[in-house]
């Protein structure tokens, strides 16, 4: 299916980003990592706190230990991808701002989903990780920071690596109207039987 905006004044980048699993072995260039990392940098925040912490790998020799760290189901499709990486929130404070922290640091990895759609790239967010290993491999510690997903980057691909169960779903999800969600004054309608 093709997404279609219900307004003509939405940025062509909302419809163009979907969550393929299929990827191309084109790599993805420093340069084009470097746009979406710095896409990120300027996402919003809470007192400007930058909770978000990224890891990624191409073909260097963590590559083994962040696949694994990728669930079983997802592993599956993922390691064709030339990027994979890792989303953590890490608030580095007490108190009022750690409440934020998960939501700035979803506004960074979406900055960064459309900046490599802009870039004719595809990324994919994971939330079946492994997390104790993500927290072994990385080191971090439960009490300072939220491992959130892992992500896999690329160029998409033509779906011939997927099971034919995944090609079924290589394609563009549709979502619920604007009017669903967004209220006008502050008395929300039911939520729509999806
Ligand atoms: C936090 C988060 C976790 C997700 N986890 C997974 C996952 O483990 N496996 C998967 O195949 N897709 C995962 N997705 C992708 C969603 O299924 C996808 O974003 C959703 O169906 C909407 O489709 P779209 O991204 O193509 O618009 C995740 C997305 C988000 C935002």
């Amino acid at each position: 299916m093709e997404r279609s905006p219900d307004s003509p004044l939405v940025d062509p980048v909302f419809a163009e980003r979907w969550s393929s699993r299929s990827f191309s072995d084109t790599p993805v260039s420093d340069e084009q990592l470097a746009a979406m990392f710095e896409a990120a940098r300027w996402a919003p925040s809470w007192m400007n706190n930058q909770p978000w912490v990224f890891f990624y790998e191409t073909d260097g020799p963590d590559r083994a230990d962040m696949e694994a760290i990728i669930s079983e189901f997802n592993r599956g499709w993922a390691v064709a991808a030339p990027v994979i990486g890792l989303i953590a929130s890490r608030p580095g404070v007490e108190g009022f701002m750690a409440r934020t922290a998960e939501f700035d640091t979803g506004a960074a990895a979406m900055s960064l989903a459309h900046q490599a759609t802009k870039l004719g790239l595809a990324v994919h967010l994971m939330g079946g990780i492994e997390l104790d290993l993500a927290y072994e491999k990385t080191g971090l510690n439960r009490d300072e920071a939220n491992i959130l997903c892992a992500f896999a980057a690329g160029h998409r691909g033509d779906g011939s690596n997927l099971s034919e169960k995944l090609q079924s779903r290589e394609q563009p999800s549709d979502r619920m109207p604007a009017a669903a969600f967004a209220f006008r004054g502050l008395t929300p309608t039911p939520r729509p039987e999806t």
